[in-house]
């Protein structure tokens, strides 16, 4: 059986991760999306119990039935790899949006096969329809009171609007 971790932030979860995530799913028999707290990034803007509530959400609303049955959503602290082997997946999932997200992304997979030689990282191009799109920026656009709704998925939008600082 073939099990992958995608790992990441998703605070929150746009339409890019969510079409890498179902890519992935057609890809492997498992695929564990992986939510925790990045110590690189400013003050994250929902806890990681709320992260993993509105991520099961957009999954329901947006991930095909046959797909969807193949997705879990949990937190972890720690490292990638170690995640990964007490899953026992061998492949880590991450999206690539533009040449700016290669230089660390190749810098994280050389790290992590150094760590772990046997989980291998897997790539996807994230659809040219969001690969301008960031988490970031969906939060900066929502504090302002603007429209994220062709960013992220309504279960997001929904909590964005209500609260512009977070889910
Ligand atoms: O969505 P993000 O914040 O870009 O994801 C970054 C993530 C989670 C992939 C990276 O920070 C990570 O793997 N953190 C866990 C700690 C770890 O394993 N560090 C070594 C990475 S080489």
């Amino acid at each position: 059986m073939k099990v992958a971790v995608y790992p990441g932030s998703f605070d929150p979860i746009t339409f890019g991760h969510l079409d890498v995530v179902s890519r992935a799913a057609a890809m492997f028999d498992r695929v564990i999306l992986g939510v925790l707290v990045n110590p690189h990034k400013s003050s994250p803007a929902s806890s990681l119990q709320d992260r993993v509530t509105v991520i099961r959400e957009a999954l329901d609303e947006t991930c095909p039935h046959d797909l969807r049955g193949r997705i879990e959503v949990e937190t972890f602290d720690g490292l990638t790899v170690d995640f990964c082997r007490k899953r026992d997946a061998t492949f880590i999932v991450r999206g690539l949006r533009a040449i700016s997200d290669f230089e660390s992304e190749l810098q994280m997979a050389h790290t992590n096969r150094k760590l772990a030689p046997e989980v291998d990282t897997v790539f996807f191009m994230t659809a040219l329809e969001h690969s301008y799109l960031s988490s970031s920026l969906v939060k900066e656009i929502a504090a302002f009171g603007g429209d994220v709704r062709q960013m992220v998925p309504e279960a997001v939008a929904r909590r964005l609007s209500t609260d512009g600082r977070g889910l």
